[in-house]
Parts: structure tokens; C-alpha cells; sequence
């Protein structure tokens, strides 16, 4: 039974106790984001609620109006039966709820009557806030991730163009995409049916360069997001001073279900829809989530059949067909050189530093690798199948060997297991996060330990963790020039693509290292010119790089 508690009022503030239903600042929804979702968020039911009530839980639009990692706000219609004694003072809904998520506040108004089972009952419209772990229960854990990385994104760019004092029509332009296409590609499956998948490519900006991003097999890949995460490779793309601007694609299916001929098929069925819209010139592809080198060589392949041989049409290729040597290593090696850069800035270096890296994938491994190697202790790493701690440091090179022969780090002799919820919070110097997205947030913001965060991954640091780290003093060196690496190689591919010429893998390393250093000092010049910390450092480093250029063009006429 749920008892009314009196009209809902959501708070602002985001430094009020936590009682689980502040209203975070920048996770409104859809309030902050520059375009509303298209498609409401339609969750199951968590196990108890009805269906039938479920289906009036979340009818009317938009239903879900907030969601943090632990309160989720929904405006419902109802039937609340009135306790006796008349009035609306008791309401009680006649739903069963499971523990989880718990009921915490519920404010309702009436629009109407109805009369069942002889009880009076109202049927209205209420807004509901419950508390647990939201996104598990309403099976929308990876949407709340998403919230983040799309609210985060249009927050700091907005924040960066008051920095900069952006002209309103310049800052409005700039977030405006050059280009989105939608396409339908259908395949024949192995067993002879079709299938039709929808393939998205945002093209954002390209005033510095043709447009580059990556391109992701998902079946969760929505307009929306690959805007967002386009808009972010224009910023990123500018911060590493690399001549492109920004796009991001993919295609609506879950590469797992696919066998490897329907995934060729599919891909080269996309690259005919959209031949004409990507090139070397124009805009660069590169494998993402659920897409590798195999699928950029049949893009390359199936391209080449319209343009002639076109190597540069897309980076991330296998080395056979013009990849780039280096280019595997290359975000963990940017890790590197970016986390030496920040520590010298405070007289420190990587040998007098104790690291824990969450991930040990591509960028975990190779950072752990590398940073091992230039003498730093790596004294925690986790992945999916659990945590290892050695306050000697570990031996990566033997933790390497472990994890790909028993695919994880789990069972790893060289150090003690420990629970992986902790190792964002183990004392340390340097944390890296290379894995997921959000890991770090309010719950664990206070109790993190390292002085310094280089965000590997893309978006670990949730907006209100940063702030509260903030406050604690910790440095937090930005995904957007932390996790460059990889695309500054992607553009070495592409200039040897261009010059017919293949470097060898000191030069690679070597002009990666120019680039992050050089990032490094230009992130902290717009530190000092606006007053601010790193992230907006970085952002107002981007922003301002396509802002000039977009200018220099001529962008009223
Ligand atoms: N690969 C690149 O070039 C590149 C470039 C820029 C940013 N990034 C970002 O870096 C991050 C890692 O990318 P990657 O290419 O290394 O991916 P990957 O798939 O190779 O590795 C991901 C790692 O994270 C681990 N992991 C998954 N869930 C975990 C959990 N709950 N706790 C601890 N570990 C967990 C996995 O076990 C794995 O070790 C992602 O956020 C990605 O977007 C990657």
C-alpha cells in the first residue's frame, strides 16, 4: 500500500543530503538535452507489478521524466482507491511491489472517478519516485549510461561556449548536424529469410576535415546517442589537432546473433547505401563497439568496387591492407604519455606511482603494459571476471599470459582476489578507468582514494562525481584528450593510406607522443586563460579549434 506524502517537488540542488531523490543537476530528462529522445523509454516490469497496472505506469509521454543510477521518476495513470474517511489524504494503490525498487514518494491528481467493486476509486495521473537499483530492476541499465554520456556531452559544450563566450547563433550551428542518414539494409540469412536492419551514419561537423568516428554494430544503437557521440568526436578530433571533424554510425543488430557471412553482407550492404556519402575526403569510418578490422576491410572492399582501390576510406584496417603498425596499442600508449604529461606538471613520474586500472581490454592491457614497463607499480586491475591486488605491483607480462589463456584475470596467483566493487575505492596514486562508462559516481565518489583519474574509458566520470572530486582535490585528466591515442593513429593510417608509404612503429610512437604532449600543454593553456579544470580545459580547447574554423569559413552567408 502507498500512502501520499503530499505533492512531489523534485529538488535542484545537487549538495543536498542524499536521500535518493535529489534531482542531480544535468540528469534531467528531457529537459537538458539539446534534442529530446525520440523513442520513450519503454522498460519491462520488475517482477510483482502487474501488467496491466505496469501498461499505465508508463502510457502516458514522456513517462520516464528522470533517471538517476538510483531513483527513477515516471508520471503514471492509475486507479488509487481512496482510504476510508473520504478525502484524497490516504491514497492507496492497489499494486504489489517488490522490495526493490522501494517506493519513496508518490504526489497524485485526481483527473476522475471510477467506481469498482463497489470501492470509490480515482483515476489520475501521479508521478512516482522509487529508489533501488533502478536500472537492473526496469531492465534499463546501458540506457542510464547512455543518459549520462548524452547529458554530459551537451552540458560541457554548453558550458564551453559560455567560457568562450560563443555567439548564441555560432554556439546553435555548431551543435546542428552537417548530416544524418538513415538507411534500410536488407540481407538474405543463411537460411534463406530476409532480414532488414536500419543502418545510421551523423555526420556532425567538417570544418577542420572530413568527418571521422566509428562505426558500431549494437542493437541498442539509437539516433540519438550516435548524434551525441558524433558531436563528441568533432571536440575530440579538434583537441588532438588532428585535421577531421567528427561523425559517429552503426547499425541496429546484435552482431552475436549474425554468423560471420550475414555480417559481411550486411556490411557491404550498408557501404553500397552510403558510398556516396563517406571518403577519404569526406568522411573516414573505423570499427566500434561490435565492429573490428575484418569489418573495415569489407567496407574498404565494397567501396573500392564504386571508387577504385581507396585504403584511406577507412582507418582501424588489419596491417595487410594498409592498417597502421602501432595502431593496436595505440589509445593505451596515449594513456601513457598523457597520465606522464599531467605528472609533470606536479614533479612527479610514472616510477614513483602506484596505479590501479579498471579493465584489462585493449586499453587496460596495454596501458597496464606500458606503464608497467616505464617502471610504474600496477598494484590493482580488474575486468568482468573479478579483481587481483599486489601492493608489490603486479607482474603484467605474467598477468597478460593469464588472462588470454584463461580468458580473465580471475584465479591470477601473482597477487590476492579482491572484491571488484572495491578497486575504484583502493588506495592508490593514479586511477584508471578503462572499461565502462558511469563507474565512477556519487556512491563512490567520496570514498576514492587516488589523487589522480586519467579517463581511459569513455564518460567513467558521471557529472556529479566530478564535482564532488573535485572538491576533494582530485585531478581528473578528460576522456576527450586522456583516450585520444587511438584516433590520433587512426589519422597516421590515414596520411600513409594518402601518401602510399608505411612508417615503421618508433615513428608511430614517436609522432603519437608529439601529439599527446603537445595536447597536454594546449588543455592546460585554456585551463589558465578560462580559470577552469582539465575537462573544460579540453572542451574549450575543441570548441574554440571548430568554432575559428567554422568562422575563418564564412558560416553566415
Ligand atoms: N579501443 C580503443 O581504441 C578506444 C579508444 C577510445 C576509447 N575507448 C574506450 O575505452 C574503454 C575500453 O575499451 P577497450 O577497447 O579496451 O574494450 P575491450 O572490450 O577490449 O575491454 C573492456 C575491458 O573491460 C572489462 N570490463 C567489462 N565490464 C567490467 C566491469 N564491470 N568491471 C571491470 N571490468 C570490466 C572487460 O573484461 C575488458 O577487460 C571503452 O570505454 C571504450 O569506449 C577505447
Amino acid at each position: 500500500m502507498w500512502e501520499e506524502e503530499g505533492p512531489f517537488q523534485p529538488r535542484q540542488d545537487s549538495d543536498s543530503e542524499d536521500d535518493g531523490l535529489a534531482f542531480p543537476r544535468g540528469l534531467l530528462y528531457p529537459r537538458p538535452l539539446a534534442e529530446p529522445l525520440s523513442q520513450p523509454v519503454t522498460p519491462r516490469p520488475p517482477p510483482g507489478i502487474a501488467p496491466r497496472v505496469f501498461l499505465d505506469l508508463f502510457h502516458p509521454s514522456p513517462p520516464v521524466f528522470a533517471l538517476t543510477k538510483s531513483s527513477i521518476f515516471v508520471r503514471i495513470l492509475a486507479s488509487v482507491s481512496r482510504g476510508g474517511g473520504g478525502g484524497n489524504r490516504a491514497l492507496r494503490l492497489p499494486l504489489l511491489l517488490p522490495p526493490e525498487p522501494k517506493l519513496m514518494r508518490l504526489s497524485e491528481r485526481k483527473s476522475g472517478r471510477l467506481q469498482t467493486n463497489g470501492r470509490k476509486s480515482t483515476f489520475g495521473s501521479a508521478k512516482l519516485a522509487l529508489s533501488g537499483d533502478i536500472p537492473s530492476a526496469f531492465g534499463l541499465a546501458g540506457f542510464l549510461g547512455k543518459m549520462n554520456a548524452l547529458v554530459a556531452t551537451s552540458r560541457n559544450f554548453k558550458q564551453a561556449a559560455k567560457l568562450l563566450g560563443l555567439d548564441s547563433k555560432l554556439e546553435k550551428s555548431l551543435l546542428i548536424p552537417f548530416r544524418e542518414i538513415k538507411v534500410e539494409c536488407t540481407i538474405p540469412k543463411d537460411d534463406g529469410t530476409l532480414a532488414s536492419f536500419v543502418g545510421f551514419r551523423v555526420q556532425h561537423d567538417n570544418a577542420r576535415g572530413p568527418m571521422k568516428g566509428g562505426i558500431r554494430y549494437h542493437h541498442e544503437v539509437d539516433p540519438d546517442e550516435v548524434n551525441a557521440l558524433a558531436q563528441l568526436m568533432t571536440w575530440k578530433t579538434a583537441v588532438a589537432n588532428i585535421p577531421y571533424g567528427g561523425a559517429k554510425g552503426g547499425i541496429g543488430c546484435s552482431p552475436g546473433e549474425l554468423s560471420c557471412s550475414e555480417l559481411e553482407r550486411l556490411t557491404r550492404v550498408f557501404t553500397q547505401k552510403i558510398h556516396d556519402l563517406i571518403g577519404i575526403h569526406t568522411d573516414v569510418p573505423a570499427p566500434d563497439m561490435g565492429t573490428n578490422p575484418q569489418t573495415m576491410a569489407w567496407i574498404l572492399d565494397e567501396y573500392s568496387k564504386f571508387h577504385g582501390y581507396s585504403p584511406a576510406v577507412v582507418t582501424g584496417k588489419p596491417v595487410d591492407l594498409g592498417g597502421s603498425l602501432g595502431r593496436e596499442a595505440a589509445t593505451g600508449r596515449g594513456v601513457l604519455f598523457a597520465t606522464e604529461a599531467l605528472l609533470a606538471e606536479y614533479g612527479k613520474s610514472i616510477k614513483d606511482q602506484r596505479f590501479v586500472i579498471q579493465g584489462f581490454g585493449n586499453v587496460g592491457s596495454w596501458a597496464a603494459q606500458l606503464i608497467s614497463a616505464a617502471g610504474g607499480k600496477v598494484i590493482a586491475v580488474s575486468d568482468v571476471t573479478g579483481a587481483i591486488k599486489n601492493n608489490e605491483g603486479l607482474n603484467i607480462e605474467k598477468l597478460l599470459k593469464h588472462s588470454v589463456e584463461c580468458r580473465g584475470i580471475r584465479g591470477f596467483s601473482g597477487g590476492e582476489s579482491i572484491d571488484p566493487s572495491s578497486l575504484l575505492t583502493e588506495d592508490c596514486d593514479v586511477l584508471i578507468p578503462a572499461a565502462l562508462g558511469g563507474v565512477i559516481n556519487r556512491e563512490n565518489a567520496n570514498d576514492i582514494m587516488a589523487k589522480f583519474i586519467i579517463e581511459a574509458a569513455n564518460h567513467p566520470t558521471d557529472p556529479e562525481a566530478d564535482e564532488i572530486l573535485s572538491k576533494k582535490g582530485v585531478v581528473i585528466l578528460p576522456d576527450i584528450y586522456a583516450n585520444s591515442g587511438g584516433v590520433t593513429v587512426s589519422y597516421f593510417e590515414w596520411v600513409q593510406n594518402i601518401q602510399g608509404f608505411m612508417w615503421d612503429e618508433e615513428k608511430v610512437n614517436a609522432e603519437l607522443k608529439t601529439y599527446m604532449t603537445r595536447g597536454f600543454k594546449d588543455v592546460k593553456e585554456m585551463c589558465r586563460a578560462h580559470n577552469c579544470d582539465l575537462r573544460m580545459g579540453a572542451f574549450t580547447l575543441g570548441v574554440n579549434r571548430v568554432a575559428r574554423a567554422t568562422v575563418l569559413r564564412g558560416w553566415e552567408a
